[in-house]
């Protein structure tokens, strides 16, 4: 069964095609970041514009390179939340244009899962297809959000979380002892704190003459981050008896992440599931998979489904 997905919830044109949920025959992605770069964040009518552009000829690139025509896709998947929603509406119009039809499919539940991107900080137990409970979340900044914001006040430019992540491999994570948040329900995130930290300290530091080198900064307040995520999401899963972890989202990109987060379930004998990181980031191959499983279990969208900005799990 081969899907179309398309994703344009935010500043990437992503569109792939997925077999049998799994096998990626193509996943090709228009990014729009130098566009928004001079504004210092994703401006939502530059960014509408930009997917109008990008929409066509990539959809026509991912069926060539999936090397099937319209008529051999199965089904289409598009992202219709959350998202901007000038940006949600230009890959919903072009999903309209294609059909799609029934298959099989499985997922491999219970699990937890750690999701953490530009948009969201979320702890999730994940029951059986499509029934989740939401364990926690961030209170205020998503991971995303901070690693940009903090990258930006470094001056190291947007989106600054690969930035970030880059300079601090040279870092010394030890360098500076960040807060580490704790919040009163157990799993959730707290990131304004660390992020003022980080400014007080390298305005102090501005002022006094005595300047921290940047990498140890970076790999100081990533470690602060990072090390929380990991703590709670393993604690998480000991406390819900699951055996299985499973990341997402464009902070899953993060190599600290990735590294901290896999030595500890590799410590506590957990599976741990990541995604390559391209499919970690904003990509057309998770909605077509997420579209794949949804369709297996029966839901349809009729023609005449809305965007819807503020969706919800
Ligand atoms: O899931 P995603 O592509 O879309 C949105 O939620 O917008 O996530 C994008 C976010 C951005 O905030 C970006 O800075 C962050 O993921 N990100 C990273 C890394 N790669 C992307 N943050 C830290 N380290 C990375 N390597």
């Amino acid at each position: 069964m081969k899907v179309l997905g398309i994703e344009t919830s935010c500043d990437e044109t992503a569109v792939a095609v997925v077999e049998d949920g799994r096998e990626v025959r193509s996943n090709l992605i228009s990014s729009q970041a130098h566009l928004h770069e001079r504004f210092g964040g994703v401006v939502p009518e530059v960014a509408s514009r930009a997917h109008l552009e990008a929409i066509n000829p990539l959809v026509e690139m991912a069926l060539a390179e999936a090397g099937i025509a319209f008529a051999g896709l199965d089904a289409v998947a598009v992202t219709v939340g959350p998202g901007l929603v000038g940006a949600l509406l230009v890959g919903i119009a072009a999903a309209k244009a294609v059909l799609s039809d029934p298959s099989d499919g499985s997922l491999d539940e219970p699990y937890v899962a750690f999701l953490v991107s530009g948009g969201h900080t979320m702890l999730v137990h994940v029951l059986e297809p499509f029934r989740y409970e939401v364990l926690g979340q961030t209170l205020d900044d998503a991971a995303g959000e901070a690693f940009d914001k903090v990258a930006r006040f470094l001056g190291l430019g947007f989106p600054g979380g690969p930035a970030l992540d880059a300079l601090a491999q040279a870092g010394d994570p030890a360098a500076v002892r960040f807060p580490r948040a704790v919040t009163e329900r157990g799993y959730d995130f707290s990131l304004s704190g660390l992020k003022t930290a980080v400014v007080r300290r390298v305005k102090a530091e501005r002022a006094s003459g005595h300047q921290t080198p940047l990498e140890d900064l970076a790999a100081s307040f990533q470690e602060a981050v990072v090390e929380v995520q990991v703590d709670k999401t393993m604690a998480a899963a000991r406390d819900r008896g699951v055996r299985t972890v499973v990341l997402g989202g464009g902070v899953v990109a993060n190599t600290r992440l990735r590294a901290l987060m896999t030595e500890r379930a590799d410590a506590e004998g957990i599976r741990l599931a990541i995604p390559p990181p391209d499919l970690c980031t904003d990509n057309g191959a998770m909605i077509a998979c997420a579209g794949f499983h949804r369709l297996a279990a029966g839901e349809r969208t009729s023609l005449d489904v809305r965007a819807n900005p503020g969706l919800r799990l």
